[in-house]
């Protein structure tokens, strides 16, 4: 998408349409004003008869008639100025983006100044502009023989301003960096398993790596094997297409440091294996890997802006099949980091993929882990679909990862993590942990379990089991994949502080 910006006013710019903000204010002033000028009154009136709303994220279409040179405006409803934060006004854009793109335009205008406000200058609202924009406007266009691709492809959004132009380009910049990193992290949980198989992934790991200038170490079964990574190997063991371990190294700084080790589970089927799901639970099961695609998209975010920071992502990729080879409750497994695993539920493989993730990941030098993962079935009956759940034992490197949440706009909520939790991990009579304690807290028990493999390294744990994939469409996108958490890991590494 190409983004111009324009010293142009609004009352004079030729667009099929503007989008203009709209206030809950007693009358109009700046721009919107110098437009109710040049409408005679007419917006004023609209207003007060409801027939331009500015209710948030309320959005109100009108043909200016000739009265201005743009033919149409569509105001976004704001709500109250002091009221308006970050998060509605991504929504507010992003539901104009979607009226947008019903109008199937190929370019649009955008007054920018009528979003401006105390809190917000042109530089926030151009960021949250191409985020919005590029998040509400996604679409996976599937394998119809038919394409769903739209006829008109948007290509252009021209921003009206009076800003500093070189601060609002560099702000849309790093807007729509987060908004494509996140889309791609979509596309990849939407696609099926048999078209993103683990070796699919990796090649798609290493062409980012190529674009970017990661180093990326792909490995494969018997790399693994001589690691000693019978954790992830054992839930490979049932299926026919090999493992991948996936790693990419960004490194931002000149020393290899204070390293943010990002490690996502990489299951691209979950059928439980022999502790196998209902039929039911099967389906839907392609986006087992929502914590790989945050990985990856976060990666994508990192390579176009490049933060002063060291990143290594690792992804532990495979299926979980069944098959006359594949491992079952009551296996006892040892995992890279020499822990033995009994093995009582298969279906809670991701766990033991993560393990050889997490050792991995210190392998290479991560001094800081932050695991994502749909994890657990539990974190749903727990938060929600709109929560993710969190584990830690860093409240320091918590609070970084809920500020870049919370910047993010996606919510995130800490569990509980005690002694209790670790010592029911923890007990098996014949070997050092067990992957399934039981159902009770099952969301903190998968966490917990990770947990063993972080040793004492800072470490945070997203279960985004509820939050990878949505049911129905929202301000921010259509329903199927959303990208949960790409935006956050991409913001942790971006204001990243090395913890003293
Ligand atoms: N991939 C699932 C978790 C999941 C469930 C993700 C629903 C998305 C939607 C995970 O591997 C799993 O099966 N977890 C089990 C763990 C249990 C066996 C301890 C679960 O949550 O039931
Ligand atoms: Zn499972
Ligand atoms: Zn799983």
């Amino acid at each position: 998408m190409n983004f111009t910006i324009n010293g142009t006013k609004v009352t004079e710019a030729k667009h099929e349409c503007t989008i203009v903000g709209v206030f809950n204010q007693p009358s109009f002033d700046g721009e919107l004003l110098e437009m109710d000028k040049a409408f005679q009154g007419y917006l004023t009136d609209l207003v007060k008869e409801g027939d331009i709303s500015s209710k948030p994220k309320k959005i109100s279409k009108i043909h200016t008639f000739g009265k201005l040179n743009t033919k149409r405006l569509l105001f976004v409803g704001l709500g109250k100025q002091k009221e308006l934060t970050f998060d509605l006004l991504r929504e507010a854009i992003g539901a104009a983006a979607k009226s947008i793109k019903d109008m199937k335009l190929s370019s649009f205008g955008v007054a920018l100044d009528t979003f401006v406000t105390e809190e917000f200058n042109a530089e926030d609202v151009a960021h949250a502009f191409s985020e919005a924009f590029t998040l509400a406007t996604y679409e996976f266009y599937g394998y119809k023989q038919k394409s769903n691709e739209p006829e008109v492809l948007l290509e252009s959004v021209d921003f009206l301003t009076a800003s500093d132009h070189k601060g609002v380009r560099a702000a849309l910049h790093v807007g729509y960096a987060h908004g494509r990193g996140t889309n791609s992290a979509r596309t990849l949980v939407n696609m099926p398993s048999n078209m993103l198989t683990s070796t699919k992934l990796a090649e798609y790991a290493a062409e980012l790596g190529e674009k970017y200038g990661f180093e990326t170490e792909i490995l494969d079964k018997e790399e693994m094997e001589r690691l000693g990574m019978g954790a992830l190997l054992a839930v490979n063991q049932g299926s026919v297409e090999p493992p991948k371990m996936i790693v990419l190294k960004y490194a931002g700084k000149d020393e290899w440091k204070d390293v943010i080790g990002l490690v996502g589970k990489g299951i691209t089927f979950d059928t439980g294996g022999y502790s196998i799901k209902p039929k039911d639970g099967i389906v839907g099961m392609k986006t087992d890997m929502g914590g790989a695609a945050a990985v990856l998209g976060a990666m994508e975010i990192i390579g176009e802006l490049k933060p002063e920071q060291n990143v290594v992502a690792v992804i532990p990729s495979t299926d979980n099949m069944i098959s006359g080879s594949a491992f079952k409750p009551d296996d006892v497994i040892t995992s890279m980091s020499g822990k033995t695993i009994e093995v009582l539920n298969t279906d809670a493989e991701g766990r033991l993929a993560l393990a050889d993730g997490m050792t991995y990941a210190k392998h290479h030098g991560a001094s800081y882990l932050v695991d994502v993962a749909t994890l657990t079935g539990g974190v749903i009956v727990a938060l929600g679909t709109d929560k993710t759940g969190a584990l830690t034992n860093d409240e320091g490197f918590f609070e970084q990862v809920l500020e870049a949440s919370n910047e993010a706009g996606e919510f995130i909520w800490r569990l509980p993590y005690t002694e209790k939790d670790k010592k029911r991990v923890r007990s098996s009579k014949i070997a050092d942990l067990n992957n399934s304690p039981g159902r009770e807290g099952h969301a903190i028990m998968g966490g917990a379990f990770v947990g063993e493999f972080a040793d004492n390294l800072p470490w945070v744990h997203l279960d985004i089991a509820g939050t990878a994939t949505s049911a129905s469409s929202y301000e921010l996108g259509p329903e199927g994949a959303t990208g949960s958490m790409a935006r956050t890991l991409a913001l942790l590494v971006e204001r990243f502080e090395v913890e003293n």
